[in-house]
């Protein structure tokens, strides 16, 4: 069979496109039988050898048998939507070229009531949409070079072995919408030149092993719509010329990769609408003649991982659409796609697209990223930089930015590479896991927490404890996976409680809570307790000073505030956010030989506060006297690259500069940079002559409001 059948046949299966060719019906005159139309129309055998076929169409007419005197030379026979429940040989005596005959929509309900005994000539056969129950052993048998059968849409309880015996030229076989609760493989075996099956829309929950094995020659199999939870390894074994198999709507929850990697020659896959939540490492490997992809319409879809799609080296087109929560694709999900050309990402809860992705596809032509809370910042750069080879963007018109503020609803294309920041801020997306989920005592939980940023941030959870768990750890029930996934074995009342996920980098982190109950658990109780008090300084100098404490909770919303002994002004109070899970803060850019009163809130009635004072500069210290005039300077300073770092204004990133402070003349930086970047001190400590230095340059603005400010969910970003 050539490309084109190939072709037809795919879109056919997959899309559910009919082939529509516009050929004129011609006049057939021969005596008719009553009501019926009898015409030379064009027709098309299963392996689409056209033919100009003496046709009698007698639908819809209320027949409850054959029309008597059919026109010896009668090639097609359309019967459909009557309410025929028998036909004998004896009616259908003398059409000695019969090659279809359509019995579709009428009123059998056993095959033992269609008694063609021969009829050698014959094709194609429609059943489809009458009441058959079951099929007994050699229901066709005098239909020896039928190559088309279609008993779909009928109430198949159950199949005899050998029911289809006698078949031994057919090519497609639909059994779809029946009511068949297992696959034998012993159907099959008479069926050695099989190329198509269709048997979705069963309620079939598990393929056996070897189910299919006969079906050595079988192309296309269609498992739409069926219960399959998953696939074993072995359950597509000896599908050697497999090209395309579509697992749409079925309940798998990982794609079933064993499997797949039986199935050497596979073109085309569609796995749309399962309950997959994760497309990890390896899931699709190696599958070397992989041309289209599908993975749309999947409610539970959250990631695709690091090398998910690994070495398809044909692999063209990959559609993943229509996925409300995907909000993450791993800069390297795509590794060796060397012929990608077309990549849909429309309609999924993306922020972005890593320029990495795109960069490791050589033959991306056209991408689809609309319909996505695209964010504007340094991530998307790279659709408005002058690249080499530029991607096609489809609908680019509804390609809107939803983020940053100032950028909301301008086209994405259209925002120039300046106008968008070169460093940008962790966020975790908040499809990527609810705000509370109920769980059943002894169940195991996942909880997925991605975040795409630039640099790439680091994941870490607190657990209600207050213990700060990072990946590739694990802790009790405990373990974070590398990805940021936080997996819970065996859930007890324990358990419950507040969790929270932080993501951050240099710039700034973002942070997302999660109370888990465990069904008949107290939950109370584990967040209301008293932190024991051990606040204390650890240790002092002249500039600085570093306190500890214990927490035996999760607090995402705990802070520190620091003022000087003797300032009574509000604009001398300072306070930071500490990100949960933080046991430790180095407290700096303080001024020598000051008492301080320092204290951190912990939750409305848990405060405690310690006093100290720091060490009088000593003669010998080398570091210049920065008077308050110079750490005004230099906080401007820093604020100014924040801003430039966050706006996109100048062309150096935050990153960079950093390197040039940590020389001793800015030792005021060095303080611990995460912490410093991770709280909104420059904004906060600051008082207003400070801020109004940075409003004078004309970015102030912006980058007060967006600093300062929390997002709908009460989730803070800070820094930028
Ligand atoms: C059946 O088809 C053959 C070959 O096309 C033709 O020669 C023959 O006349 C046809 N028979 C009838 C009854 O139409
Ligand atoms: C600062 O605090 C200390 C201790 O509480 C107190 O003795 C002192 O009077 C305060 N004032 C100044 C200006 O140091
Ligand atoms: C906090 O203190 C107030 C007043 O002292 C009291 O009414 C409230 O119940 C306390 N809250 C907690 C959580 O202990
Ligand atoms: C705290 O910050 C100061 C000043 O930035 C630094 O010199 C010191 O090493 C830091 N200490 C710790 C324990 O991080």
């Amino acid at each position: 069979m050539g490309q084109i059948t190939i072709f037809l046949l795919h879109t056919h299966l997959l899309l559910g496109i009919a082939s529509s060719l516009v050929i004129q019906s011609m006049p057939w005159r021969v005596p008719c039988p009553h009501q019926c139309v009898c015409q030379i129309k064009p027709w098309y055998s299963p392996q689409s050898v056209y033919r100009e076929a003496p046709t009698v169409d007698c639908n819809d007419l209320l027949l409850i048998q054959l029309p008597t005197s059919l026109p010896q030379e009668t090639q097609t026979l359309r019967l459909q939507s009557n309410l025929i429940s028998s036909v004998d040989q004896s009616e259908l005596q003398g059409l000695v070229n019969l090659t279809e005959l359509d019995l579709s929509h009428n009123s059998f309900t056993s095959t033992r009531n269609l008694r063609i005994t021969d009829l050698p000539a014959l094709l194609s056969l429609h059943m489809e949409e009458n009441q058959l129950r079951h099929l007994p052993e050699a229901a066709f048998f005098g239909l020896p070079s039928l190559q088309e059968l279609y008993l779909n849409h009928n109430r198949l309880r159950s199949i005899s072995p050998g029911a289809f015996k006698g078949l031994d030229k057919l090519l497609r076989l639909h059994l779809n919408s029946n009511r068949l609760v297992v696959i034998d493989r012993r159907w099959f075996h008479a069926l050695p030149q099989l190329e198509v099956l269709m048997i979705g829309g069963n309620p079939v929950d598990t393929i056996q092993d070897l189910n299919f094995k006969p079906l050595g020659a079988l192309r296309s199999l269609v498992l739409a719509g069926m219960g399959l939870r998953e696939i074993s390894e072995r359950a597509l074994e000896g599908l050697q010329n497999l090209e395309s198999i579509s697992f749409y709507d079925n309940h798998l929850i990982k794609v079933p990769k064993e499997s797949l990697q039986k199935l050497p020659g596979l073109k085309f896959l569609d796995l749309n609408k399962n309950p997959i939540q994760l497309v990890q490492r390896g899931d699709f490997r190696n599958m070397l003649h992989l041309k289209e992809l599908g993975l749309n319409n999947m409610e539970e879809l959250i990631s695709i991982e690091h090398s998910a799609m690994e070495n398809l080296p044909e692999l063209t087109k990959l559609e993943i659409t229509n996925n409300p929560r995907l909000s993450y694709i791993h800069p390297q999900a795509f590794q060796k796609l060397l012929s990608m050309e077309s990549l849909m990402l429309n309609s999924n809860a993306l922020s972005a697209l890593h320029s990495q992705t795109v960069r490791s596809l050589p033959s991306l032509q056209e991408i689809s990223l609309h319909t996505n809370p695209i964010r504007c910042d340094c991530l998307i750069r790279w659709v408005g930089a002058d690249n080499d080879k530029p991607v096609r963007f489809i609908e680019p018109q509804s390609t809107f930015c939803s983020e940053p503020p100032e950028l909301k609803a301008r086209r994405v294309k259209e925002v120039s590479f300046r106008e968008m920041a070169d460093s940008c801020l962790p966020l975790i997306a908040p499809s990527t896991f609810p705000s509370y989920i109920e769980v059943k005592h002894g169940d195991n939980v996942a909880l997925h927490c991605r975040a795409l940023a630039e640099p790439e941030p680091s994941i870490y959870w607190v657990i209600p404890q207050g213990v700060r768990l990072t990946p590739s750890s694990s802790y009790g029930r405990y373990q974070v996976l590398t990805e940021g996934t936080l997996e819970i074995f065996g859930v007890t009342a324990k358990e419950a409680g507040f969790y929270t996920c932080v993501a951050q980098n240099l710039v700034g982190a973002d942070t997302r809570s999660l109370t888990l109950q465990v069904e008949g658990g107290d939950l109370v109780h584990a967040n209301t307790q008293k932190t024991e008090d051990s606040f204390e300084v650890q240790d002092v100098k002249e500039r600085y000073a570093l306190l500890t404490w214990q927490a035996n909770r999760n607090i995402p919303t705990a802070h520190l505030s620091w003022v000087a002994n003797g300032s009574l002004e509000d604009h001398h109070r300072h306070s930071t956010r500490i990100l949960a899970g933080t046991r430790r803060f180095n407290l700096t850019r303080l001024q020598p030989g000051t008492h301080y009163k320092v204290c951190l809130h912990l939750g409305p009635n848990d405060t405690s506060c310690v006093h100290l004072r720091t060490k009088e500069v000593s003669m010998q210290d080398p570091l210049p006297d920065l008077t308050p005039a110079v750490l005004l300077a230099v906080s401007a300073l820093l604020l100014l690259l924040m801003a430039r770092a966050c706006n996109g204004g100048a062309s150096f990133s935050w990153k960079d500069h950093m390197l040039e402070f940590e020389k001793p003349h800015t030792t005021i930086l060095t303080q611990e940079a995460k912490a410093f970047m991770t709280s909104p001190i420059p904004a906060k400590h600051l008082n207003q002559q400070d801020t109004d230095k940075v409003l004078s340059d004309g970015r102030g603005k912006d980058l007060r409001n967006t600093m300062l400010g929390q997002d709908s969910q009460g989730l803070t970003k800070e820094a930028c």
